[in-house]
């Protein structure tokens, strides 16, 4: 059984092909990257249009990698939500219009449940497992029970974590994406220079917050006279804003890993999918956390944990197994937690 997934939900136009056997048959990624780069951060109207432009292509591509023809098709599974609406009506409608003229069910599928199941696809894990959810649009704790029945333990009260990787890099005057920036200038810095706050740390709840550290981040560049840091200031001040954030993912996820223990005695599996699951530094954070605490901590590989179309494949190919499949008038919605999703 093959299926192609087409995601579109922010700035990567993607396809991919996988089958029942857990390979992926082709995962083409086009990033907008260089369209995106000038304006510092996502211009969803340059997103949607590159969209338009570029996904037929990218769809054929991933077809003939694929050795693949429509026909062969059991499914046709495209990003729903959440993300940004135009991006996304592109995706999905341009999936509606394949699978009805195959006539083979469309999958709607949950971006963030794509990311919670990649581990399926590359690992073959069971459930219920802990998602630890990290990306530019997301920070959440997510008991995964199957599919359909997820659980939310905690959520950002206000910024993603990428996103402030992403902000802390523009008052650093790094270049976004500024995740990656950050992690490669960390490398040299000093991260007990500034003394930076660790918001919610010691709270009971398995919350993240992240908009004081970036404020603090915004006085310690201007303390330090803005627009006049040296590269040793920058670096010192990544490796601290990293550290800072490595001790509040460390706690928070700690909270998540007690509760979850508390329901389940076998598979204690942390997943940590998204973007930032490709920073190392906090990899290795979390992976010493789960030590302590008696569980594995899995990661897909790099070019899964950001936005990719094989996750979207994959999800709906689960999806489709169990009967799960929409119809033609299902809608594109910007919002969509996956908590909402009930089976
Ligand atoms: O999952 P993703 O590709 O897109 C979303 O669905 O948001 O995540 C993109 C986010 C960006 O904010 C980017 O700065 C961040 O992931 N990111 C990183 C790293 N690589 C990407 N953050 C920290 N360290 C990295 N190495
Ligand atoms: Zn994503």
């Amino acid at each position: 059984m093959i299926v192609l997934g087409i995601e579109t939900s922010c700035d990567e136009t993607a396809a991919a092909v996988v089958n029942d056997g857990r390979q992926i048959l082709s995962n083409v990624i086009l990033s907008q990257l260089d369209q995106h780069r000038p304006y510092g951060g996502v211009v969803p109207e340059i997103a949607s249009r590159a969209h338009v432009q570029y996904l037929d292509s990218i769809i054929k591509q991933a077809m003939d990698e694929a050795g693949a023809s429509f026909e062969d098709l059991a499914g046709v599974a495209a990003t729903a939500g959440p993300g940004l609406i135009g991006g996304l009506m592109v995706g999905l409608v341009t999936g509606k219009a394949i699978a009805s003229s195959i006539a083979r069910p469309l999958i709607a599928v949950n971006h963030l449940e794509g990311h919670a199941l990649s581990v399926c696809l590359t690992d073959g894990i069971q459930f219920p497992f802990l998602l630890l959810l990290v990306s530019g649009g997301h920070c959440q704790l997510v008991e995964v029970t199957r599919i359909n029945a997820y659980h939310r333990l905690g959520t950002t009260i206000d910024d993603a974590i990428g996103e402030a990787f992403d902000k802390a890099a523009k008052m650093l005057g790094l270049e976004y994406p500024g995740g990656p920036a950050i992690e490669k200038v960390a490398h040299k810095g000093d991260p007990t220079r500034f003394n930076l706050p660790r918001p919610m740390r010691g709270r009971k709840s398995c919350d993240f917050s992240f908009s004081g550290l970036k404020t603090a981040v915004r006085h310690a560049v201007a303390d330090l006279g803005d627009g006049r840091l040296n590269s040793q200031d920058v670096s010192d001040l990544a490796a601290s804003f990293q550290t800072a954030v490595g001790d509040v993912l460390v706690d928070r996820t700690e909270n998540a890993l007690v509760d979850f223990s508390s329901r389940h005695t076998r598979n204690r599996v942390l997943v940590v999918a998204g973007g930032v699951a490709a920073n190392s530094y906090l990899c290795k954070r979390v992976t010493a956390l789960c030590a302590n605490r008696g569980f594995q901590m899995l990661a897909p590989p790099a070019e899964l944990c950001t936005d990719n179309a094989a996750m979207i494949a994959w999800a709906g190919l689960e999806r489709l197994q169990l009967g799960l499949t929409d119809p033609l008038d299902t809608p594109a919605r910007a919002r969509w937690p996956l908590s909402d999703m009930k089976g």
